[in-house]
């Protein structure tokens, strides 16, 4: 049997990273697709896969990695997004709304667009979009950021229907806080104050390899399994507003 293959979107730092180790633990051949070709070119040495510059938001550089990944795929991990600001709307700033769109949407969908015949081809493709918990639930200063990912959310679901008589599943992760090295600091233009606050007191937050493990999970069922979507937060996280923090 041939070697499964897996492509990563946003897998030089996070969640893409640790994700794209542990599909490779799991036996596939790992795209690692990314903007900064270093990172992914030094993981994609560490775990035997393939690094591939990718911008998720660029048609042609979409092309080109369809066209790299050849006529069969596994799997399709669409993790590359993010957020942008933490402004109320009263204050917003329309191009990171419009950045928000672009990355956690558009993206998705053109990478999806490209891959769906290679993974149709497969006979058994799995698509596992990453979501959050702000595609669930509203909050102050997250209009930009919520709204993106309601839009991976209804996509995602879109997506089921469209393909309901295609050898494909489809699946969404909402993850609630995981303290990643990056998310925060992109979110506040490296802003460090900002970004630690948004872990402050607790102890446990997730990880990128509690996510990970849930995506090796998801893809490793059966064909006939699809798993809908998964909503993973931090036991300190009961809902999106109510985190129990401890301050000494
Ligand atoms: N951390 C959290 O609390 C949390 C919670 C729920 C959901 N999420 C979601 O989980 C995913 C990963 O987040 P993370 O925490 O791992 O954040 P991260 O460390 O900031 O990683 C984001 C990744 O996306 C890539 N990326 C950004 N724009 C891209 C583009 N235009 N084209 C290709 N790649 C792009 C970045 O790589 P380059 O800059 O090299 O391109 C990076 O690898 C995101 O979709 C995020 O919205 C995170």
């Amino acid at each position: 049997m041939s070697t499964p293959t897996a492509v990563v979107t946003g897998a030089s730092s996070g969640i893409g990273a640790a994700t794209a180790r542990r599909l490779a633990a799991e036996g596939f051949h790992v795209w690692c697709a990314a903007r900064r070709e270093d990172r992914i070119q030094g993981l994609a040495a560490e775990i035997g896969g393939t690094a591939i510059r990718c911008d998720v938001t660029d048609e042609a550089q979409v092309a080109a990695l369809a066209e790299a990944v050849g006529p069969r795929l596994d799997v399709l991990v669409n993790n590359a997004g993010g957020a942008f600001g933490a402004d109320p709307v009263a204050t917003a700033d329309a191009d990171q709304w419009r950045r928000m769109y672009e990355v956690n949407v558009i993206g998705l969908m053109q990478v999806t667009k490209a891959l769906l015949p290679a993974l149709i081809a497969s006979g058994a493709g799995v698509i596992v979009n990453v979501g959050s918990t702000a595609g669930r639930i509203a909050y102050e200063g997250g209009a930009g950021y919520t709204a993106a990912k309601h839009g991976t959310q209804v996509v995602t679901e879109t997506l089921r229907l469209e393909l309901w008589d295609q050898p494909v599943r489809i699946s969404e992760i909402a993850p609630g806080m995981v303290k990643t090295e990056e998310f925060a600091s992109v979110r506040f233009d490296g802003d460090e104050d900002k970004a630690e606050a948004v872990y402050a007191g607790v102890a446990e937050p997730l990880v990128a390899e509690d996510i990970a493990d849930a995506i090796g999970w998801v893809v490793t069922r059966p064909p006939h399994v699809n798993v809908d979507e998964l909503v993973i937060r931090p036991r300190a996280q009961a809902a999106q507003h109510k985190v129990h923090r401890v301050f000494d």
